[in-house]
């Protein structure tokens, strides 16, 4: 493992994110329980939420939307999906009422067709009018720390990328994050390092490197390959929610089934109890991956069960094995 892990907090117009790991936007996955885990564990110096719509969260009463539950993880951002300037400076004005968030991203990488057919995500960076445009109304409705989420675009073009973000930070974005990968890739090529590497040299405000980290020697090698500002991370932050606490603290030993029962905790207190059993459910579809025969576990649970329900059948079939903890985690699609 590289020895000089570069502990500099990284500081966006007075967000202080120390340490410089962040744990990625993910639908249904990044809520509020897991977040809290990771927040429990230690380590991880920037919570996102998973990615909200625009179009609910410019108009619908905030009071009882579950996407915005949140714990006692802090700092957060809010990440907003959506086309229309006037329901993203709704949205931000909205969001910046309630005192919980920290700063605010503007998704342009999700490549779901599902996001994009609607000029969302990708779509919207492709669509560079657009894409100022909401850029624009999003600077004009707040002062804290205004971050943009990107995939490399619908083809590798790193010319256009890179003016791309140019133009995004002459306009007062304040941050990019890059997961470099091309829609075509789909989570089936790896993410090109090289990318991030590049921007970075090209541009002035601070790039944050994402995409394929599944271990903490992947941290150090993002951070010394690409001298990237921030290292953020997805799919194995809910295999391995402890990756971050080892990132800084190469002694600590997790305990899977302790860090389980936690997680479990998090889940029926902090959530509505269906919703609580559907993202239990998944959050375990991750999590089981430390553990041999996982998917053979994974059969016996489904989503009518409770938490409590899910945790006891959990813990009994994984009581007599040994959980695989070394070495890269397994993150690809099952
Ligand atoms: C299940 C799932 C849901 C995701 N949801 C979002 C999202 O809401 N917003 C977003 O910007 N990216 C989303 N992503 C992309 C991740 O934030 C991240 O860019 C990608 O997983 C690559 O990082 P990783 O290799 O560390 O997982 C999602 C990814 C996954 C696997």
């Amino acid at each position: 493992m590289a020895k000089t892990f570069p502990f500099k907090s990284l500081n966006i117009k007075g967000l202080n994110i120390k340490p410089p790991l962040i744990l990625a936007p993910m639908s249904e996955l990044s809520c509020a329980p897991l977040r809290q885990l990771v927040a429990q564990i230690g380590g991880c110096g920037l919570f996102y939420t998973e990615m909200l719509n625009s179009r609910i969260i410019s108009s619908c009463s905030l009071k009882d939307d579950p996407f915005l539950i949140t714990g006692n993880e802090s700092p957060i951002v809010a990440q907003l999906v959506g086309n229309d300037p006037k329901k993203i400076e709704m949205s931000i004005k909205r969001l910046e009422e309630l005192g919980i968030f920290s700063g605010f991203d503007i998704n342009m990488g999700c490549s779901r067709n599902s996001i994009m057919r609607h000029g969302w995500g990708l779509a919207l960076f492709e669509d560079i009018d657009s894409a100022l445009k909401v850029l624009e109304a999003a600077r004009g409705a707040t002062d804290l720390p205004l971050i943009v989420k990107i995939r490399s675009g619908v083809k590798h073009d790193l010319k256009k990328m890179i003016e791309r973000v140019k133009a995004f930070s002459n306009i007062g974005c304040d941050a990019v994050v890059l997961h470099p990968r091309a829609k075509k890739d789909g989570f089936k090529r790896p993410a090109r390092w090289e990318e991030i590497k590049i921007l970075k040299q090209e541009i002035d405000i601070p790039v944050i490197g994402n995409g394929d980290i599944t271990s903490v020697e992947d941290i150090f090698k993002m951070y010394n390959q690409t001298s990237c500002d921030a290292v953020m991370i997805g799919r194995a932050a809910i295999v391995r929610p402890w990756i971050f606490r080892q990132a800084i603290d190469k002694d600590f030993l997790p305990d899977p089934v302790d860090i389980l029962e936690k997680a479990a905790i998090n889940f029926e207190q902090l959530l509505p109890k269906e919703l609580a059993s559907k993202r239990f459910y998944l959050f375990l579809s991750w999590y089981l991956r430390n553990w041999p025969f996982f998917r053979y576990v994974l059969k016996g649970l489904n989503t009518s069960m409770s938490v409590k329900e899910m945790l006891l059948y959990v813990k009994e079939k994984i009581r007599d094995q040994k959980p695989v903890l070394d070495g890269p985690c397994f993150i690809s699609r099952i």
